[in-house]
């Protein structure tokens, strides 16, 4: 099958990409390198150079390559900056995927798989979310994603197309084999940012908000590894090629970690010390926000293979050395 991989340069994109092609497909990667990498696409796999807002350069690759499928990662996903610049993140998320949208009716797109966010939901209580929780994001960049699942919903139904919406909730980890990893310059992912304090590349990290009701008072999260994440997607993909219903799922594994619990699993595994300093809580942040994930396993039969906070941290440990090693770092 030949898929558009739009923001295929980036972190989870890269590993679409990767997981496409060792499953015998043709992905071709759509990316305006904004945040993403040009080496971290395979010399094999076509890049196309541009902005998924670029009507007219779409229309072109979604026909150039007979594009039967695009799997949508393209985005801006910093909740803070979201907060400070809203218009950016509602061009960049929403607007631009209007047009990414009119693009792919008008070049007949049939298969659309989107990248969403547990952000849709806002503050969760103490019960994993499901699906049909209350959507009400509590910050710009989550009210951008929610947008574009209702348009995506709307298209859908008003033409030959059906979609897969993934919510993830908290992506880490690295590809076991180490071709591909989270290499964005000054990341905010909790994970890659304690590694990289353990590994010394930072002088300490900050630990948002510890007044919070949680038994430790540190936001709660669900980990989900790169590798099961994808492995969703490529199911998903399987499960519209097989004719299934369009169908919005959550990606994760059903229970969380705090942010002590986090930064505790990273020394141990990194055998380091270092200093995590308290600081206020941010604006956006929920406190506690876990996957209920039956509907993804019971729809796609998807089993996670990688569920083990340890071995995230291992793996994003490994690569974030080998970043370090090989200077790849930007
Ligand atoms: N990382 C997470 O924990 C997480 C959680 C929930 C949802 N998501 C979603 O996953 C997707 C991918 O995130 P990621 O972590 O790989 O981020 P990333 O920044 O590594 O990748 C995003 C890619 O999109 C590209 N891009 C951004 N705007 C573009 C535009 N207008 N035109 C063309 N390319 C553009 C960037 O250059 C980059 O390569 C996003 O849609 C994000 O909302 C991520």
């Amino acid at each position: 099958m030949k898929v558009l991989v739009t923001g295929g340069a980036g972190y989870i994109g890269g590993h679409m990409v990767l997981a496409l092609r060792d499953a015998g497909h043709e992905p071709v990667v759509f990316d305006n390198l904004s945040t993403g990498f040009r080496w971290s696409v395979p010399d094999d796999v076509p890049l196309v150079v541009g902005d998924i807002g670029d009507y007219e350069l779409m229309l072109q690759t979604l026909r150039a390559h007979s594009i039967e499928a695009i799997v949508h990662f393209a985005a801006k996903l910093i909740v803070p900056e979201s907060v400070r610049d809203p218009l950016g993140y509602y061009l960049n998320n929403t607007v631009k995927s209007r047009s990414l949208l009119a693009a792919a009716v008008a070049a007949g797109i049939k298969t659309f798989v989107f990248s969403s966010t547990a952000a849709v939901y806002g503050n969760a209580s103490d019960k994993p979310l499901a699906e049909d929780a209350l959507l009400a994001p509590l910050s710009p960049y989550g009210s951008s994603k929610l947008l574009t699942e209702v348009m995506l919903r709307d298209v859908a139904a008003a033409h030959d197309m059906r979609f897969v919406v993934l919510r993830y909730f908290n992506v880490a980890g690295a590809d076991p084999a180490m071709r591909h990893g989270q290499s964005t310059a000054n990341a905010t992912h909790l994970i890659k940012v304690a590694v990289q304090t353990a590994l010394g590349m930072r002088s300490h990290m900050e630990v948002y908000g510890t007044d919070y009701p949680t038994p430790d008072g540190t936001c709660i999260r669900d980990y989900i590894h790169v590798t099961d994440l994808i492995a969703a997607h490529m199911q998903g993909l399987e499960y519209l090629r097989a004719g299934g219903e369009s169908l919005v799922v959550n990606c994760g594994y059903g229970h969380g970690y705090s942010v002590s619990e986090v930064i505790d699993t990273v020394r141990k595994v990194s055998g380091r010390t270092f200093e995590a300093r308290y600081a206020p809580r941010r604006d956006g942040d929920p406190i506690n926000i876990v996957a209920d994930s039956s509907r993804i396993r019971s729809k796609l039969n998807w089993q996670p293979r990688h569920d083990d906070l340890a071995a995230i941290v291992e793996h994003t440990l490994r690569w974030e050395t080998m970043l370090r090693e090989k200077n790849l770092k930007l």
